[in-house]
């Protein structure tokens, strides 16, 4: 049985994994590094490098061969945030309790480290433990550039922006959402297993679906939070999608109803962690927190 960690635990490995994989740069260039890092280290759940570092552990592996990965996944994320606050996406001034990228270095220079982020991911990425087959490590980055891009996330940030002011069906929003959210989440997920070097079809089709479930899960949950909560418990705005005329599974179906579906997926995310051997408590009670988080 592999070593277990705790959440805090691994979220110290992580932060101080990024710190390291963000290097200086030599050309005088400085102003990026600072936006970069700004960002980077500026808090953050960490819930997607969690993700891969737990999955990795289940299925047999020590879970920090599965570092690298897990940093790649975060720089993509926190990129995905900075473009995602632009005046031209969904135009927020608050991000991680502190001012976007953008408010604090300007629009060229958010732009740019979001740039700087996406490419350092796969820098990252590719700079792996040793431990973890090539042929693995080359699976991993095409689903992770396939899963980020215009078949993933990419793609599904088009779809958002593209929704705004109409009236989407409810098909449509779970489509946004499994591509804008659950692409990155489900690439976290199955970037575990393949830095385990799992090939088990049972447990890699599990993790999909346990992925996909929580995915979901949690672009609702956001949806709640951006009219329940505060700013200050966010660290992000709240009415944000109602700013941007956004149809969100609590526009469509009310709190109530959105608040059922995220515990119907909650529950099929947590069946599916029946395919794994080890012990899988971290994961299940991971899906329970996330389902009732407050931020
Ligand atoms: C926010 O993601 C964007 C969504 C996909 C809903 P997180 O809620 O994981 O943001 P951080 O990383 O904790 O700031
Ligand atoms: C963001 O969805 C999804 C991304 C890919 C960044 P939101 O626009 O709802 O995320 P927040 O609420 O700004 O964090
Ligand atoms: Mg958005
Ligand atoms: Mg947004
Ligand atoms: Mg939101």
């Amino acid at each position: 049985m592999s070593k277990s960690y705790g959440h805090d635990e691994y979220v110290a490995l992580i932060n101080k994994e990024l710190s390291k994989r963000l290097y200086e740069v030599k050309d005088g260039q400085t102003l990026i590094t600072d936006a970069m890092r700004y960002s980077l280290e500026n808090g953050g759940k960490r819930v997607r490098p969690v993700l891969t570092l737990e999955f990795c552990r289940v299925c047999g592996a020590d879970a920090l061969q599965a570092l690298s990965f897990a940093c790649a996944v975060e720089m993509i994320h926190t990129y995905s945030l900075i473009h995602d606050d632009l005046p031209c996406m969904d135009n927020d001034d608050f991000r991680r309790g502190k001012p976007s990228c953008h408010k604090q270095f300007g629009e060229e220079y958010a732009l740019l480290a979001g740039d700087g982020l996406l490419t350092l991911a796969f820098e990252t990425a590719l700079s792996c433990d040793e431990r973890t087959d090539k042929a693995n490590v080359i699976k991993a980055v095409k689903l992770l550039s396939h899963l980020a891009g215009v078949s993933g996330m990419v793609g599904g940030q088009v779809l958002d922006l593209q929704s705004e002011g109409t009236s989407p069906t409810l098909e449509k929003l779970q489509t946004i959402d499994r591509l804008k959210t659950g692409a990155l989440i489900k690439a976290s997920v199955l970037l575990g297993l393949f830095a385990a070097n799992e090939t088990d079809d049972a447990k890699l089709k599990a993790a999909e679906e346990y992925a996909e479930c929580i995915g979901v899960a949690f672009q609702i949950r956001d949806d709640i939070l951006d009219i329940t909560s505060d700013s200050e418990t966010l660290g992000k705005p709240v009415g944000s999608d109602v700013k941007n005329d956004k149809i969100t599974y609590v526009s469509l179906m009310g709190i109530d109803k959105a608040k059922k579906e995220v515990d119907r997926l909650t529950e099929k995310a947590i069946k599916s962690l029946e395919a794994f051997d080890e012990d899988v408590s971290f994961l299940k009670d991971f899906a329970l927190k996330l389902a009732k988080r407050n931020k």
